[in-house]
């Protein structure tokens, strides 16, 4: 087993995480979220009129999330346009987000949600999702909850908080074990649960309460942005 992380981090720490609100002028509500080297910016765009029209649900809105890495994101040119990675994460992301939102209230229209990754290096499908949560609260869209994210698992023998790209790509005993997990730290419920790799259910469960941990301090992150919006516009 490893004594330590490539970067130094002890097994349970996340690398640094920042947050901040109302950073696309035109969105309806906007989020940045950064952990370590991984940017997320995400643009909320609605409740508005779903066109065309067959698309429209009388009963309740629609939720569409776009996610995106941009092309200078990572250090090798990534192809720009969707793929398969892409569609997946944009569906998991709505998955994710859906349970805190009450989209009875928006029937015939639809809430739009562009995630953009700026800066690449592990762990974008959660901090889109935690700069999601905070663009559509910041749109002022009505959230049971946020929703905070974080990717857990084992690297070198060991469970791990929070990734990081060399992590990933460690492929010392046997390989390294991926679980992004997105969490709603009111209510303790789990929105999002995907695992890349192998795991002892007994690591899974410790995996897990560190993942909810981490959740917890991103959330109070996400308050804090939020609440400084409404700091400045006070003044
Ligand atoms: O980013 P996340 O961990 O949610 O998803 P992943 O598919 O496990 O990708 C892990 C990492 O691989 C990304 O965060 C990027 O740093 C890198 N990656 C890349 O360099 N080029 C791609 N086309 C896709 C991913």
């Amino acid at each position: 087993m490893i004594d330590k992380r490539p970067d130094g981090r002890k097994f349970e720490e996340m690398r640094k995480i920042e947050g901040k609100v109302g950073i696309v002028k035109r969105a309806d509500g906007s989020a940045m979220f950064k952990i370590g080297d991984t940017v997320a910016i995400a643009a909320v765009h609605g409740p508005r009129v779903l066109h065309p029209r067959f698309l429209q649900d009388p009963q309740k809105g629609v939720l569409r999330c776009n996610y995106d890495m941009a092309t200078f994101s990572v250090s090798d040119r990534k192809k720009p346009g969707p793929s398969r990675r892409s569609t997946e994460i944009s569906l998991v992301t709505e998955k994710s987000l859906l349970p805190v939102l009450d989209l009875s209230m928006y029937p015939s229209s639809v809430i739009d949600v562009f995630i953009e990754i700026t800066q690449a290096n592990a762990g974008t499908r959660c901090a889109g999702i935690v700069a999601a949560s905070m663009a559509l609260a910041h749109a002022g869209i009505p959230m049971k909850d946020l929703v905070s994210a974080i990717s857990v698992g084992k690297v070198g023998g060991r469970v791990v908080v929070d990734l990081d790209k060399e992590e990933e790509d460690l492929e010392s005993f046997g390989g390294p074990t991926d679980i992004p997990i997105a969490y709603t730290p009111k209510n303790g419920e789990f929105t999002l649960l995907q695992l890349d790799g192998n795991i002892t259910k007994e690591e899974f469960i410790e995996a897990l309460k560190l993942g909810r941990e981490s959740c917890k301090q991103i959330q109070k992150e996400q308050e804090r942005a939020l609440k400084e919006v409404y700091k400045e516009k006070g003044k």
